[in-house]
């Protein structure tokens, strides 16, 4: 074993120590451990590695998929209860990973989707932003659907121009010194940051088919400077690369092309990718890129295709940790409390198409 990663093993150890996963509702000094699962090795390890690890990482908390039933303004009680997980964990930064409302029902009003995203406010955004904790996001497909008719119509326009109407009005909701815009140039569909040191992406996902715009857009400014240059490149979609749970295994599931979108994300050497949708949580690794697929905190978890583990709700923080490109993840049992190992998930899982992913390691 190297000196650095001895001491980064020391580091995550300690850490676990020192804070432990025992509790659910964490004292207010306290936060949730750092590390679950180790590390991967580092692919751009520092060559001056014992100052690459003073200072504290920079905690994420990541959930996804709130929404109940079409059209409810209610959030079932692991929501709650994951917002007060995150406020006492104080995290750096939310990433959510979409489904924040229950839209995507033909005839909703516009009222109803008014009174959807005032009770995400109140429920989720209002919270963290009293906190001063910055929220960001992808949409998904029950927030602002990319699908189109046969004329290449939005079907679900009304709900996008309201997804877009709260955002823009509540920029609060991001507001961190911390937090430089890149291209907002289509936000709030497409959008690109930095938080301190952390490139940061979201394309919509929020079907399938991702348009060419976006693609094209990404691989831009991933290709910057500033994003190269950056300690962590981390891109947000709701719609994942690979299916992983029971009734999501299906081509409409997962997101187009795949294996091409895959291959552009390690060139561009993006080092994590968030997503949601199936609500089942699994942490995969291809080469150098990580793959969260984050589980729900609302309604309707699934089970993965592979493996006996139980549904249910999950939250995940995941540490940027002072080391180019790595991070540490932590899942949470909203149930619970009690963090997920590992190792309970499956080490491999085979899609419909035959395209398999591994478990992170
Ligand atoms: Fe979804």
């Amino acid at each position: 074993m190297s000196n650095r990663r001895q001491f980064l093993t020391r580091f995550i150890v300690g850490s676990l120590g020192a804070t432990g996963l025992g509790s659910f509702f964490l004292s207010g000094k306290d936060k949730p451990s750092i590390a679950q699962s180790s590390p991967k090795e580092s692919h751009i390890l520092s060559e001056t590695p014992d100052q690459t690890f003073e200072g504290s990482p920079i905690r994420i908390a990541t959930l996804s998929d709130l929404n109940g039933p079409y059209g409810t303004t209610a959030y079932r009680k692991e929501v709650r209860q994951g917002i007060a997980h995150i406020l006492q964990g104080k995290p750096d930064l939310v990433l959510c990973g979409g489904d924040m409302i229950a839209g995507q029902k033909r005839g909703l009003t516009r009222q109803q989707l008014e009174a959807m995203w005032a009770s995400f406010d109140r429920v989720v955004a209002a919270p963290l932003r009293q906190a001063n904790i910055p929220f960001l996001f992808t949409f998904g497909n029950h927030d602002a659907s990319n699908s189109r008719d046969r004329q290449g119509n939005f079907n679900f326009a009304s709900d996008r121009q309201a997804a877009a109407d709260y955002w823009n009005a509540h920029s609060a909701n991001h507001a961190s010194p911390r937090l430089t815009w890149l291209n907002t140039s289509q936000y709030p569909f497409f959008w690109s940051a930095k938080f301190d040191d952390i490139f940061l992406l979201s394309w919509d996902a929020s079907g399938f088919r991702l348009q060419g715009e976006h693609q094209k857009l990404a691989w831009e400014a991933l290709k910057s400077p500033i994003a190269q240059q950056a300690s962590h490149r981390i891109m947000l979609g709701h719609l994942p690369l690979f299916a992983v749970a029971k009734g999501r295994n299906t081509a409409g599931a997962i997101l187009a092309n795949s294996q091409y979108l895959l291959t552009e994300l390690q060139r561009h050497k993006v080092d994590l990718y968030i997503s949601g949708h199936h609500h089942a949580y699994f942490l995969g690794r291809s080469q150098n890129l990580d793959l969260l697929h984050l589980g729900n905190a609302g309604d309707g978890s699934r089970s993965l295709l592979v493996g006996d583990r139980p549904a249910g709700q999950t939250l995940t923080w995941v540490d940027a940790i002072n080391n180019p490109g790595q991070f540490s993840y932590t899942t949470i049992d909203l149930k619970t409390g009690q963090a997920i190992p590992l190792e309970a998930v499956p080490g491999q899982i085979t899609g419909f198409d035959g395209r398999t992913i591994s478990r992170y390691s």
